[in-house]
């Protein structure tokens, strides 16, 4: 099966700092992916290449077979259509009701009739169990509420692939939990391919079927969470917390199994 995101040996620096390092991953369509890492490496800037806000200083990024380097802006809009985003810290528009919130995208690149615009927006917040809440501005509902409002935004497309970047940040617990569940159901219901950066662990790799570790710019591990709970490599022991290992940087090799030779 050819994989609906294919990235091919990206390199990518900012100010003279090498951020991304040459990273290849490759997502199946329909996969849900977890990209896991310590803070500061890289996991945003990744998911920005992906989503083609960001182009690579070097190396290729596929999807759906398209180049993205290649794209026209007009044909690299039309790509991202496709796309849903979910921003770390859930982003909504404070001067916007949550109803105008999720009917954004609506409006702005279809251009549909309100009457339509209507019908998916209540079905979209139907799908995140907010129907009721949306004459509510944001600064009127919860952290969690907003963060499904943020959910609803990116599903009212129908994207062919999601984005998620830490979509339960600053959640207490039993929220975050419910919000990842949230979004496993809607992946199980409308099958899109997904990569979500999450440090939900190890609560994201229930909802994954694949998950790769960021370290320092590199893939680490790229594999299932059964081959990450097997791993014996010490970066993926430390995020897992299941041992007690130097901080990232100062960790050397060891790798076994389906680590890559970083
Ligand atoms: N637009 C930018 N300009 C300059 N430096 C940037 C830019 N975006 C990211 N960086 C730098 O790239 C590095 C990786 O940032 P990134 O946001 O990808 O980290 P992260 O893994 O997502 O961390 P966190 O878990 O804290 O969100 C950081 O050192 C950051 O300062
Ligand atoms: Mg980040």
């Amino acid at each position: 099966m050819d994989p609906m995101i294919c990235v091919t040996d990206i390199h990518k620096e900012f100010e003279g700092v090498t951020v991304l390092d040459g990273v290849s991953v490759r997502v199946l369509p329909g996969q849900f992916c977890a990209l896991i890492g310590r803070s500061g490496h890289g996991k945003s800037v990744l998911l920005r290449h992906l989503a083609g806000m960001l182009r690579p200083d070097r190396g290729q990024v596929l999807v759906d077979g398209q180049d993205l380097a290649t794209l026209s802006m007009y044909d690299l809009r039309r790509l991202r259509r496709r796309f849903g985003f979910v921003f770390q810290g859930g982003a909504l528009f404070d001067s916007m009701t949550i109803f105008d919130n999720v009917a954004f995208p609506l409006r702005e690149c279809l251009g549909l009739a309100e009457d339509e615009v209507r019908v998916r927006v209540m079905r979209a917040l139907e799908q995140v169990s907010l129907n009721g809440s949306e004459a509510k501005m944001p600064a009127q509902v919860s952290g969690g509420m907003g963060k499904r409002a943020a959910l609803a935004r990116a599903l009212v497309l129908e994207p062919q692939i999601l984005f998620f970047d830490e979509p339960t940040t600053g959640l207490d617990p039993i929220t975050a939990q419910a919000i990842l569940d949230l979004i496993s159901r809607c992946h199980r219901a409308l099958g899109f391919t997904g990569v979500i950066v999450s440090h939900q662990i190890p609560r994201v790799f229930e909802i994954v079927q694949q998950v790769v570790v960021l370290q320092h710019g590199r893939i680490r591990f790229d594999g299932t969470p059964e081959q990450l709970r097997a791993s014996n490599d010490e970066v993926v022991r430390g995020l897992l917390g299941a041992d007690d290992v130097p901080p990232a940087g100062e960790a050397g090799g060891g790798a076994t199994g389906k680590e890559s030779a970083a």
